[in-house]
């Protein structure tokens, strides 16, 4: 009892004063950099410079400020929705918390702290998360054609070659070079119409019958569908089907090689109960002009009149333009106008940041109600990403140079409950079914342990080149275990002491694995 109080009392104070001390480096903004930063910026990574170590941030203090403060010309990290609009899983942007913490470490002189408290930064690889899958397709290898001026826009139609109908329940896109692939558009080509074009400007397929699938973005995450009950969505891809590929690689890029792959996770054939998610332009407008020098606005509209004749279950948005779109808007209106459901709201659109945005609940879209979108262009010369100087006339195409106005929805026929579902949870606990993710068996004992340690053991043997930390629930690194896996792979033992042998309070730990880029962990509680 006089012990709880006792530690109580010196949380209180440790609380107190590490809110009145200035924010440090090894404190509490290196973990927030490599939590929201460091996936584009690392050696290697798309953003044009690393933020990995201190000694890489500090000097770029007066930028960073810059970057996160409100009204940044290219906010960081770049999330272009509105999150008071609608949230969605998977979210890049920093927490107010995350951003006051920044903020408050900027203009305390951005300070590094106790540098032998800097947690380890994340070890980067190119490999994939989620496991070899059942069919990887990779486009030809290719050599950027991009220029100082101009980036380069090109797409590769590759056969799946697949005999039978499967489902899709997981899709990963590994780009084959990390720094000069930008966005990427995943589509289905399921008619196998569509033709490679590597001469001009190509962003979009040709066909109607050819369904975006997903979208990658660095520091984006895999499309992974609930797939696991109560809720399993899939999609279903049939023989002769092909992958088309969007590609996007930036000016700098040009004469560098990249040949990027998709791999495709099938659920086993004969599974059961599994729901159909279709992809298409709900909202589109395929015949719009968009004059020179000036702003124009269009909406549309789905149905075209009255509204949609089922329910509706939307899973994910992914609004679509090209250079000229400035912001965009999606949303399900009632028969009497007055019922707005919110989908998404992309304030400054910026046409290198773009893909699916996968809702945290199943938004149902009632029967009646229609689906609108709104979307402003600007092509006037003070736009910097208009193609055209002077301004042109600018219809609906397929190259980068011409427009586009489509919102995307994932969705399938709804079912009662399925606004209540968490899909966060439900992806979480999907995820334990794909090769590599739960495969290392990870188990704890004694836990809650004592004087003895703990002993951490696992299934598989663990790869001699991964990482083991403990850290505190602060976050903070206690012990390196990683020496010990080249002598006992499948087992490890933690003393409950700190890298200098000194003995660590009771409370909450957490031991971390890093294997191949995948992370797993667990808690570990010494009493
Ligand atoms: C999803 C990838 C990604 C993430 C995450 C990201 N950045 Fe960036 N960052 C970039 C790219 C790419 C650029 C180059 C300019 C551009 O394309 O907008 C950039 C540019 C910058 C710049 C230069 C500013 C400018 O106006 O050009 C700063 C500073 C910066 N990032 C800081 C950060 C910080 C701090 C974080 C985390 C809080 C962060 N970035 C997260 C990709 C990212």
């Amino acid at each position: 009892m006089k012990k709880n109080g006792l530690s109580l009392l010196f949380t209180i104070i440790s609380t107190i004063s590490s809110s009145l001390h200035a924010q440090t480096w090894s404190g509490d903004v290196a973990q927030i950099f490599y939590n929201k930063c460091t996936s584009c910026h690392h050696n290697g990574g798309i953003a044009p410079f690393s933020l990995t170590t201190y000694a890489e941030a500090a000097p770029m203090a007066a930028s960073i400020y810059g970057a996160i403060s409100p009204g940044a010309l290219h906010q960081m990290p770049p999330w272009p929705p509105d999150n008071n609009y609608q949230q969605y899983l998977h979210d890049r942007a920093l927490t107010n918390a995350e951003k006051t913490t920044l903020l408050n470490w900027l203009n305390g002189g951005a300070l590094e702290g106790d540098a032998s408290q800097t947690p380890p930064p994340p070890v980067y690889n190119t490999g994939s998360v989620l496991g070899t899958g059942d069919v990887t397709i990779k486009m030809p290898n290719y050599v950027s054609n991009a220029t100082t001026l101009l980036d380069d826009y090109v797409c590769f139609v590759v056969p799946t070659n697949l005999t039978q109908t499967r489902t899709i329940k997981a899709v990963e896109v590994i780009p084959g070079n990390m720094e000069i692939v930008h966005h990427t558009l995943i589509y289905i080509d399921h008619n196998g119409v569509e033709t490679s074009n590597t001469t001009g400007f190509c962003s979009s397929p040709s066909s109607a019958s050819t369904k975006l699938l997903t979208a990658y973005v660095p520091g984006s995450s895999p499309l992974v569908f609930p797939s696991v009950s109560p809720l399993k969505l899939g999609v279903d891809i049939g023989p002769g089907s092909k992958i088309y590929f969007a590609m996007h690689y930036p000016n700098g890029s040009a004469g560098m090689l990249d040949s990027t792959k998709v791999i495709l996770h099938f659920y086993p054939p004969g599974t059961t109960g599994v729901r159909q998610v279709s992809a298409d332009p709900v909202v589109a407008d395929y015949s719009f002009n968009l004059p020179p020098n000036q702003l124009t606005t269009l909406s549309a509209q789905y149905p075209q009149n009255g509204g949609v004749p089922v329910s509706i279950s939307a899973l994910s948005v992914a609004p679509h333009m090209h250079l000229l779109g400035k912001n965009i808007k999606s949303y399900a209106l009632s028969p009497n106008n007055l019922d707005t459901l919110k989908h998404i709201n992309i304030p400054n659109w910026d046409f290198h940041w773009q893909g699916f945005y996968t809702f945290t609940h199943l938004q149902k879209i009632p029967a009646g109600y229609k689906v609108k979108g709104e979307a402003t262009y600007d092509n006037t010369a003070a736009n910097p990403n208009n193609p055209n100087t002077p301004p042109q006339n600018v219809s609906f195409g397929e190259n980068t140079t011409d427009e586009m106005f489509i919102v995307y929805y994932h969705y399938l026929l709804y079912q009662p409950g399925d606004e209540n579902y968490n899909l966060s949870e439900l992806v979480s606990a999907s995820l334990t079914e794909y090769s590599g993710m739960n495969s290392l068996g990870m188990r704890t004992s004694p836990n809650p342990f004592q004087e003895g340690g703990v002993s951490i053991m696992f299934d598989e043997p663990l790869d001699k080149n991964s990482k083991v930390y403990i850290y505190d629930a602060q976050g903070r690194l206690i012990q390196d275990l990683s020496n010990q896996i080249m002598a006992t792979p499948k087992l490890l033992h933690w003393n409950g002491k700190s890298e200098r042998q000194n003995d660590c309070s009771p409370g909450l730990y957490h031991i971390s694995v890093n294997q191949n880029g995948k992370m797993f962990s667990s808690k570990l509680i010494k009493q």
